[in-house]
Protein backbone atom coordinates (compact mmCIF):
# COMPACT_ATOMS: atom_id res chain seq x y z
CA UNK A 1 0.00 0.00 0.00
CA UNK A 2 1.45 3.13 -1.06
CA UNK A 3 -0.37 5.48 0.66
CA UNK A 4 -1.11 3.72 4.34
CA UNK A 5 -2.10 5.96 7.04
CA UNK A 6 -1.85 9.11 4.75
CA UNK A 7 -5.05 11.51 4.08
CA UNK A 8 -5.57 13.29 1.40
CA UNK A 9 -7.75 16.60 0.03
CA UNK A 10 -8.34 15.90 -4.40
CA UNK A 11 -10.07 19.02 -5.50
CA UNK A 12 -12.51 18.06 -8.88
CA UNK A 13 -12.81 14.75 -7.62
CA UNK A 14 -16.54 14.19 -8.46
CA UNK A 15 -15.50 13.13 -11.82
CA UNK A 16 -12.58 12.85 -14.66
CA UNK A 17 -8.97 12.63 -13.44
CA UNK A 18 -9.92 13.39 -9.80
CA UNK A 19 -12.11 10.44 -9.81
CA UNK A 20 -9.67 8.03 -10.81
CA UNK A 21 -7.03 9.71 -8.41
CA UNK A 22 -9.61 9.09 -5.56
CA UNK A 23 -10.25 5.65 -6.60
CA UNK A 24 -6.62 4.67 -6.52
CA UNK A 25 -5.60 6.49 -3.81
CA UNK A 26 -8.64 4.76 -1.46
CA UNK A 27 -7.01 1.26 -3.26
CA UNK A 28 -3.15 2.13 -1.57
CA UNK A 29 -5.15 2.83 2.00
CA UNK A 30 -5.29 6.43 1.98
CA UNK A 31 -8.52 8.34 3.15
CA UNK A 32 -9.37 10.87 0.73
CA UNK A 33 -11.57 13.81 0.96
CA UNK A 34 -13.27 14.01 -1.84
CA UNK A 35 -13.99 18.45 -2.61
CA UNK A 36 -16.08 18.77 -5.44
CA UNK A 37 -18.32 21.65 -6.62
CA UNK A 38 -20.74 18.93 -7.95
CA UNK A 39 -22.54 17.65 -4.71
CA UNK A 40 -24.83 15.02 -6.40
CA UNK A 41 -22.16 13.43 -7.97
CA UNK A 42 -19.19 13.78 -5.49
CA UNK A 43 -21.40 12.73 -2.75
CA UNK A 44 -22.75 9.01 -5.05
CA UNK A 45 -18.78 8.38 -6.01
CA UNK A 46 -17.89 8.77 -2.67
CA UNK A 47 -20.59 6.35 -1.47
CA UNK A 48 -19.56 3.63 -4.38
CA UNK A 49 -15.90 4.05 -3.00
CA UNK A 50 -16.80 3.29 0.40
CA UNK A 51 -18.90 0.37 -0.87
CA UNK A 52 -15.74 -0.99 -2.35
CA UNK A 53 -14.34 -0.55 1.01
CA UNK A 54 -12.80 2.54 0.46
CA UNK A 55 -12.39 5.13 3.16
CA UNK A 56 -13.33 8.02 1.24
CA UNK A 57 -15.78 11.62 2.19
CA UNK A 58 -17.20 14.06 0.04
CA UNK A 59 -17.58 17.54 0.78
CA UNK A 60 -18.81 20.58 -1.26
CA UNK A 61 -16.55 23.19 -2.21
CA UNK A 62 -16.40 26.22 -4.91
CA UNK A 63 -12.55 26.66 -4.84
CA UNK A 64 -12.98 29.47 -6.64
CA UNK A 65 -14.81 31.36 -3.10
CA UNK A 66 -12.41 31.79 -0.55
CA UNK A 67 -15.34 31.56 2.36
CA UNK A 68 -16.09 27.73 0.94
CA UNK A 69 -12.74 27.07 0.65
CA UNK A 70 -11.99 28.21 4.61
CA UNK A 71 -14.93 26.02 5.34
CA UNK A 72 -13.96 23.39 3.48
CA UNK A 73 -10.52 23.14 5.39
CA UNK A 74 -11.93 24.28 9.25
CA UNK A 75 -14.10 20.62 8.42
CA UNK A 76 -10.93 18.74 7.04
CA UNK A 77 -8.66 19.67 10.16
CA UNK A 78 -11.55 19.58 12.60
CA UNK A 79 -12.53 15.67 11.39
CA UNK A 80 -8.69 14.88 9.93
CA UNK A 81 -6.98 16.79 11.89
CA UNK A 82 -3.44 17.30 9.45
CA UNK A 83 -3.19 15.82 5.78
CA UNK A 84 -0.61 14.79 3.64
CA UNK A 85 -1.50 15.33 0.28
CA UNK A 86 -2.86 18.16 -1.49
CA UNK A 87 -3.93 17.23 -5.19
CA UNK A 88 -5.17 20.40 -6.85
CA UNK A 89 -6.72 19.17 -9.44
CA UNK A 90 -10.31 21.08 -9.93
CA UNK A 91 -10.51 23.04 -13.57
CA UNK A 92 -12.55 23.99 -16.25
CA UNK A 93 -12.28 25.62 -20.15
CA UNK A 94 -14.43 28.10 -21.46
CA UNK A 95 -12.74 27.79 -24.75
CA UNK A 96 -13.28 30.65 -27.23
CA UNK A 97 -10.84 32.23 -29.98
CA UNK A 98 -8.62 35.31 -28.33
CA UNK A 99 -10.90 37.74 -30.80
CA UNK A 100 -14.25 36.70 -29.22
CA UNK A 101 -13.01 35.87 -25.67
CA UNK A 102 -15.46 37.23 -23.50
CA UNK A 103 -14.47 38.91 -20.55
CA UNK A 104 -16.39 36.38 -18.39
CA UNK A 105 -15.09 33.40 -19.80
CA UNK A 106 -11.61 34.87 -19.59
CA UNK A 107 -12.44 35.83 -15.75
CA UNK A 108 -13.82 32.68 -14.49
CA UNK A 109 -11.42 30.30 -16.05
CA UNK A 110 -8.76 32.17 -13.81
CA UNK A 111 -11.23 32.00 -10.79
CA UNK A 112 -11.36 28.70 -11.02
CA UNK A 113 -8.09 27.44 -12.57
CA UNK A 114 -5.50 29.69 -10.72
CA UNK A 115 -7.39 31.44 -8.13
CA UNK A 116 -8.94 28.63 -7.06
CA UNK A 117 -5.29 26.67 -6.81
CA UNK A 118 -3.85 29.70 -4.32
CA UNK A 119 -7.06 29.70 -2.52
CA UNK A 120 -6.97 25.57 -1.39
CA UNK A 121 -2.85 25.68 -0.99
CA UNK A 122 -3.15 28.67 1.35
CA UNK A 123 -6.01 27.27 3.59
CA UNK A 124 -4.70 23.74 3.50
CA UNK A 125 -0.85 24.71 3.99
CA UNK A 126 -1.34 25.11 8.19
CA UNK A 127 -2.74 21.15 7.86
CA UNK A 128 0.17 20.14 5.49
CA UNK A 129 3.07 21.81 7.89
CA UNK A 130 1.22 20.18 10.74
CA UNK A 131 2.15 16.85 9.28
CA UNK A 132 5.82 17.94 8.81
CA UNK A 133 5.97 15.88 5.70
CA UNK A 134 3.49 16.73 2.89
CA UNK A 135 2.84 16.76 -1.09
CA UNK A 136 0.81 19.12 -3.41
CA UNK A 137 0.46 18.52 -6.49
CA UNK A 138 -1.01 20.92 -9.23
CA UNK A 139 -3.13 19.73 -12.41
CA UNK A 140 -0.97 22.27 -15.06
CA UNK A 141 -2.05 21.34 -18.81
CA UNK A 142 -0.03 20.90 -21.94
CA UNK A 143 -1.53 24.10 -23.48
CA UNK A 144 0.07 25.65 -20.27
CA UNK A 145 3.13 24.77 -21.70
CA UNK A 146 2.63 25.00 -25.16
CA UNK A 147 -0.09 27.14 -26.13
CA UNK A 148 -3.26 25.97 -27.95
CA UNK A 149 -5.44 27.80 -30.34
CA UNK A 150 -8.93 29.01 -28.59
CA UNK A 151 -7.84 28.53 -24.68
CA UNK A 152 -5.91 31.94 -23.98
CA UNK A 153 -7.73 31.61 -20.70
CA UNK A 154 -7.10 28.17 -20.21
CA UNK A 155 -3.27 28.23 -20.96
CA UNK A 156 -2.76 31.54 -18.98
CA UNK A 157 -4.01 29.90 -15.91
CA UNK A 158 -2.25 26.28 -16.73
CA UNK A 159 1.01 28.17 -17.38
CA UNK A 160 0.11 30.35 -13.95
CA UNK A 161 0.13 27.28 -12.52
CA UNK A 162 3.06 26.25 -13.28
CA UNK A 163 4.82 29.27 -11.89
CA UNK A 164 2.96 29.04 -8.47
CA UNK A 165 4.06 24.78 -8.64
CA UNK A 166 7.86 26.19 -8.70
CA UNK A 167 7.60 29.18 -6.00
CA UNK A 168 5.85 26.37 -3.64
CA UNK A 169 8.61 24.10 -4.34
CA UNK A 170 11.32 26.34 -3.39
CA UNK A 171 9.64 27.95 -0.73
CA UNK A 172 7.61 24.89 0.93
CA UNK A 173 10.89 22.13 0.46
CA UNK A 174 12.59 23.76 3.26
CA UNK A 175 9.46 22.69 5.25
CA UNK A 176 9.35 19.09 4.10
CA UNK A 177 6.91 19.61 1.31
CA UNK A 178 7.35 18.56 -2.05
CA UNK A 179 5.84 20.68 -5.15
CA UNK A 180 5.09 19.14 -8.40
CA UNK A 181 2.54 19.52 -10.94
CA UNK A 182 1.01 17.13 -13.51
CA UNK A 183 0.82 18.24 -17.46
CA UNK A 184 -2.05 16.42 -19.23
CA UNK A 185 -2.05 16.52 -22.82
CA UNK A 186 -5.57 15.01 -24.07
CA UNK A 187 -7.60 12.59 -21.70
CA UNK A 188 -10.59 11.23 -22.12
CA UNK A 189 -13.15 13.08 -19.87
CA UNK A 190 -16.34 15.17 -19.86
CA UNK A 191 -13.61 18.09 -20.39
CA UNK A 192 -12.69 16.58 -23.38
CA UNK A 193 -15.79 15.14 -24.38
CA UNK A 194 -17.03 17.94 -26.32
CA UNK A 195 -14.39 18.96 -28.47
CA UNK A 196 -15.52 18.27 -32.30
CA UNK A 197 -14.52 14.54 -33.59
CA UNK A 198 -12.43 16.52 -36.25
CA UNK A 199 -10.38 18.34 -34.19
CA UNK A 200 -9.91 15.65 -32.23
CA UNK A 201 -8.55 13.20 -35.48
CA UNK A 202 -6.41 16.55 -35.80
CA UNK A 203 -4.62 16.24 -32.61
CA UNK A 204 -4.59 12.58 -31.75
CA UNK A 205 -2.31 12.92 -35.07
CA UNK A 206 0.24 14.34 -33.59
CA UNK A 207 0.26 11.91 -30.47
CA UNK A 208 3.41 9.68 -31.10
CA UNK A 209 1.36 6.79 -29.34
CA UNK A 210 -1.93 7.33 -31.33
CA UNK A 211 -4.25 7.33 -29.14
CA UNK A 212 -5.77 9.57 -26.00
CA UNK A 213 -4.98 9.13 -22.45
CA UNK A 214 -7.27 7.91 -19.62
CA UNK A 215 -7.98 9.33 -16.35
CA UNK A 216 -6.35 6.57 -14.83
CA UNK A 217 -3.14 7.26 -16.85
CA UNK A 218 -2.61 10.76 -15.13
CA UNK A 219 -3.71 9.29 -12.15
CA UNK A 220 -0.79 7.29 -12.00
CA UNK A 221 1.17 10.56 -12.00
CA UNK A 222 -0.56 11.71 -9.08
CA UNK A 223 -0.25 8.54 -7.66
CA UNK A 224 3.75 8.82 -7.81
CA UNK A 225 4.49 12.18 -6.87
CA UNK A 226 1.89 11.92 -4.12
CA UNK A 227 3.65 8.79 -2.58
CA UNK A 228 7.08 7.95 -0.83
CA UNK A 229 8.85 6.84 -4.21
CA UNK A 230 9.02 10.94 -5.57
CA UNK A 231 10.43 11.96 -2.30
CA UNK A 232 13.26 13.50 -3.95
CA UNK A 233 11.38 15.12 -6.64
CA UNK A 234 10.32 18.85 -5.96
CA UNK A 235 9.20 21.56 -8.92
CA UNK A 236 8.59 19.44 -12.15
CA UNK A 237 5.98 19.77 -14.48
CA UNK A 238 5.49 15.84 -15.15
CA UNK A 239 3.74 15.62 -18.64
CA UNK A 240 1.16 12.97 -19.34
CA UNK A 241 0.70 12.97 -22.61
CA UNK A 242 1.76 10.25 -25.15
CA UNK A 243 4.44 12.51 -26.04
CA UNK A 244 2.11 14.77 -28.01
CA UNK A 245 4.65 17.92 -27.83
CA UNK A 246 8.41 17.10 -27.83
P1 LIG B 1 -13.68 17.12 -15.54
O1 LIG B 1 -14.49 18.23 -16.12
O2 LIG B 1 -14.01 15.72 -15.90
O3 LIG B 1 -13.66 17.24 -13.95
C1 LIG B 1 -13.38 18.46 -13.32
C2 LIG B 1 -14.03 18.46 -11.96
O4 LIG B 1 -13.75 19.72 -11.35
C3 LIG B 1 -15.54 18.30 -12.00
O5 LIG B 1 -15.96 17.29 -11.10
C4 LIG B 1 -16.08 19.67 -11.60
O6 LIG B 1 -17.32 19.61 -10.90
C5 LIG B 1 -14.95 20.16 -10.70
N1 LIG B 1 -14.96 21.61 -10.58
C6 LIG B 1 -15.07 22.52 -11.58
N2 LIG B 1 -15.11 23.77 -11.07
C7 LIG B 1 -15.01 23.63 -9.72
C8 LIG B 1 -15.00 24.56 -8.65
N3 LIG B 1 -15.11 25.88 -8.87
N4 LIG B 1 -14.89 24.09 -7.39
C9 LIG B 1 -14.79 22.76 -7.17
N5 LIG B 1 -14.81 21.84 -8.14
C10 LIG B 1 -14.92 22.28 -9.41
O7 LIG B 1 -12.17 17.48 -15.93
P2 LIG B 1 -10.88 16.57 -16.03
O8 LIG B 1 -10.62 16.34 -17.46
O9 LIG B 1 -10.94 15.44 -15.10
O10 LIG B 1 -9.78 17.63 -15.55
C11 LIG B 1 -9.13 17.56 -14.30
C12 LIG B 1 -7.97 18.52 -14.35
O11 LIG B 1 -7.08 18.13 -15.39
C13 LIG B 1 -8.36 19.97 -14.64
O12 LIG B 1 -7.55 20.84 -13.90
C14 LIG B 1 -8.05 20.10 -16.12
O13 LIG B 1 -7.80 21.45 -16.48
C15 LIG B 1 -6.82 19.23 -16.24
N6 LIG B 1 -6.53 18.78 -17.57
C16 LIG B 1 -7.38 17.94 -18.23
C17 LIG B 1 -7.08 17.53 -19.51
C18 LIG B 1 -7.95 16.60 -20.26
O14 LIG B 1 -7.61 16.32 -21.42
N7 LIG B 1 -9.02 16.08 -19.71
C19 LIG B 1 -5.86 18.00 -20.19
C20 LIG B 1 -5.04 18.87 -19.40
C21 LIG B 1 -5.37 19.23 -18.14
Amino acid sequence: MRLKDKTAVITGSANGIGLAAARKFVQEGCKVVMADYDEGKGAAEAKKLVEEGGDAVFYQVDIADRESVNSLAERVAQEFGGIDILVNNAGITRDGMMAKLSEEDFQRVLDVNLTGVFHCTQAFLPALLSSGKGKIINTASASGLFGNGGQTNYAASKAAVIGMTKTWAKEFGPKGINVNAVAPGVIETEMTAKIPDKVKAQMNSLIPLGKFGKPEDAANAYLFLASNESDYVNGIVLQVDGGIMM
